[in-house]
């Protein structure tokens, strides 16, 4: 064997290892992400869920509250509030008439759909403008008296239906509900 092929005989050598080597660590850092998150999912899952104390809020305001990142609103309606809402008929709904709520999922958007409770004094909602993600302004903003995202000029009424402007959506509504009476679940 001359020392040239030697030298080439060594390099391949060097090059299958490091191959080889190399597809180990690839194998590797693609089954890490994988087995990590599903370690994390049980820590992400409780931390997915929060209990929201709304005992202190009184009617006609709003607590607002981050969940999952974003800002949650949390509105104690009034009773003209409330009138209000459920006095809108479907067919005044014209960009959007889905409820937009997973806890009732494919429900027409009334009052009653988006509301948490049946007599309608608690409006749950994702305070996220569904066009591109400004936080609206609330406490009765906007020409339906809801809530009015400056951004681009959207108006939401007082059960945070899309009435006028550009969001394409109601404000969504999330998964969430009563444990006990001043007590929301949230996730
Ligand atoms: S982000 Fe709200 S109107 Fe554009």
């Amino acid at each position: 064997m001359s020392h040239a092929e030697d030298h080439a005989g060594t390099r391949r050598d060097f090059l299958y290892y490091a191959t080889a080597g190399t597809g180990a660590v690839v194998t590797g850092a693609a089954v890490w992400p994988l087995v990590n998150q599903m370690n994390a999912s049980a820590d992400v899952k409780a931390l997915s869920s929060i209990y929201v104390d709304i005992s202190g809020v009184e009617v006609g305001t709003q607590l607002t509250v981050k969940w999952r990142g974003k800002p949650v609103f949390i509105r104690r309606r009034t009773e003209e509030e409330i009138a209000e809402a459920r006095a809108v008929s479907l067919d005044d709904l014209t960009i959007d008439k889905m409820a937009q709520n997973p806890n009732k999922p494919g429900a027409d958007a009334s009052d009653e759909n988006r509301a948490l409770d049946e007599a309608g004094e608690w409006l749950v909602m994702i305070g996220v403008c569904t066009h591109l993600g400004c936080v609206p302004i609330g406490n009765g903003a906007g020409d339906f008296g809801g809530w009015f995202c400056p951004c681009h000029g959207s108006h939401y009424d007082t059960a945070g239906r899309i009435r006028k402007g550009p969001a394409p959506r109601n404000l969504d509504i999330p998964v969430a509900q009563f444990t006990d009476e001043s007590t929301i679940l949230l996730g």
